[in-house]
């Protein structure tokens, strides 16, 4: 239960938890490992990407990345210093299996197998994502990665299977999936992430989602027939979604299709993983809107589908506000000055500089805040960045007010209350829902910077305070957070420019020095709450 204490005299009280609230942290396989060639492990499709010019910021790739995989026993040290109990990783499948099938490889199975191990003995339990992105370059190459159908749904399983198999006995926590989301509209949308495909974005990440869906539900059910007995776990899967708040308008039409269309988008993002996974189907929405785009279901899918989940994995981050998108609007993201007549296109998509607006203007997309120039009005089948963004219908934008931390995305800590609200709401999951990600990037130049990183502290203590409040007030029945993460690492298409850790890296001599954040984390551990 949730004890209350102090509050006399108005002094501040202290906000528990309740009892086994799990307080984690977070990394995954490719942002810390490096280790890129060593014991057998083969190619991954960010190996690929990463070494391919242009596609990442800084022109880095995750080649040594943290060196975890020579310095995972002092990083767990620093885990066990902070008074860490629990432990977000994720398994590169291309350790187990190089080529994403065949038997296992025996030198990466026992890499994993000291890690876990060193975890054991420091009393810290591991909750082990089985898919990071990291998929294995050959089943992209020969098989068409996650567009594959059966082909690559069966490799997964039976990967999964080889994880059950050999760690099943230390992993009590599966995550069969981080953020498919990402990987459909990001790797196969947008193109910003590996496989880097944007060819079309109106089909394939529906069809790569679908797969991963049908991918999960299979590992499941895999682990609740022959595993889930004798090796007593829980399975579950890791989603994303920012929350979206309509935009607030004084005409009261107006604002109910603002609140039209942030539930509308709110389903596209969370709704399109979630429901399958405890209704098992998409949203009806998504289904009108999307029609033939969307594949369907068979009722054998759908059974195997509903209830594939033991918790309801959440990685949240940041808050927009949604407004209904005007007609013509072809992109989802855009600024409140946008016009009927106008729409904001990235400007490497614009093939007639002639119909460009000559001022800048900036507007957010998934990566933060850029400025884009204004386009004349395309017919939306012109306009390359459609799909997903498009097909919700919705523009969305930040409030000046709001400050916004290195990734370019808002502070809102009361988001993740509603999203928590939302979810509880929607599908009270059994098994509770639990925070697997939320985190800040800050600017930090050098460790002395990174040490007072107190815009993190301030991130942090925010979220976490909201998150109190949602299952204190509210009754959300959320049963732990991890911060992501737990050190700084390779953040994807943005390589070693944002710094998210607990822990501060020295990229040159791979030092790690802890960051002012990682000594307030400890309180809360310890405390089990915050404490004033
Ligand atoms: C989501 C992803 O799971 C993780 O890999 C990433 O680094 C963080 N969020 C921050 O963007």
């Amino acid at each position: 239960m949730v004890r209350e204490i102090g509050g006399a005299c108005g002094e501040p009280k202290a906000r528990r938890f309740p009892a086994g609230f799990a307080w984690g942290s977070a990394t995954s396989a490719y942002q810390v490992e490096g280790g890129w060639t060593e014991g057998g492990k083969g190619r991954s499709i960010w190996d690929s990407f990463a070494h391919t010019a242009g596609k990442i910021a800084d022109g880095s790739d995750g080649d040594m990345a943290d060196d975890q995989y020579h310095r995972f026993a002092e990083d767990v040290r620093l885990m066990a210093k902070m008074g860490l109990r629990h432990y977000r990783m994720s398994i590169a499948w291309t350790r187990i299996q190089p080529t994403g099938t065949g038997p296992a490889n025996l030198e990466g199975v026992a890499f994993y197998n000291r890690v876990l191990d060193c975890l054991q003995e420091a009393g810290i339990e591991p909750w082990v994502t089985i898919y990071h992105w990291d998929l294995p370059l050959a089943l992209q190459v020969e098989r068409d990665g996650w567009l594959g159908g059966e082909y690559v749904i069966n490799a997964y399983v039976e990967y999964a299977r080889l994880c059950f198999h050999h760690f099943g006995d230390r992993v009590k926590r599966w995550i069969t999936f981080n953020e498919p989301w990402c990987v459909s509209v990001v790797g196969f949308g947008t193109g910003e992430h590996a496989p880097g495909r944007n060819w079309q974005p109106q089909r394939e990440p529906y069809i790569v989602a679908h797969n991963l869906l049908l991918a999960h539900a299979k590992a499941v059910k895999l682990y609740r027939e022959q595993y889930k007995s004798w090796q007593e776990g829980i399975i579950g899967i890791t989603m994303n979604s920012d929350w979206r708040e309509p935009l607030p308008e004084d005409n009261p039409s107006r604002y109910m299709r603002n609140c039209e269309a942030a539930e509308r988008t709110r389903q596209f993002f969370l709704g399109w993983f979630a429901d399958p996974v405890y209704f098992g189907d998409y949203p009806q929405l998504m289904k009108v809107r999307l029609g033939d785009r969307l594949p369907a279901f068979t009722p054998v899918e759908k059974a195997m589908l509903k209830g594939s989940a033991d918790f309801f994995g959440l990685n949240h981050y940041t808050t927009t506000y949604a407004a209904d998108a005007l007609p013509g609007m072809a992109v989802g993201f855009v600024s409140t000055e946008s016009k009927a007549d106008w729409v904001l296109v990235s400007d490497e998509e614009d093939d007639a500089p002639s119909s460009r607006d000559t001022d800048p203007v900036e507007v957010q997309s998934i990566y933060g805040w850029e400025k884009v120039h204004r386009h004349k009005k395309k017919t939306p089948s012109n306009v390359a960045l459609g799909g997903w963004f498009t097909d919700c219908g919705t523009q969305w934008t930040c409030d000046k007010e709001w400050s916004m931390n290195d990734m370019g995305w808002a502070v809102v800590p009361w988001g993740l209350r509603k999203q928590l609200a939302w979810i509880q709401d929607r599908y009270s999951p059994p098994g509770g829902i639990i925070v697997t990600e939320n985190g800040c990037a800050c600017k930090e130049d050098d460790a002395a910077s990174a040490k007072c990183d107190n815009q993190r502290v301030a991130y942090l203590h925010g979220y976490i305070s909201e998150m109190h409040k949602a299952i204190v007030e509210d009754g959300v029945d959320c049963r732990g957070y991890f911060v992501w993460a737990f050190i700084d690492n390779f953040e994807w298409a943005l390589g070693y420019s944002k710094r998210f850790g607990l822990h501060w890296v020295d990229y040159n001599t791979l030092e790690r020095v802890p960051k002012e954040s990682s000594k307030w984390y400890a309180k809360v551990i310890a405390a089990n709450g915050l404490v004033p």
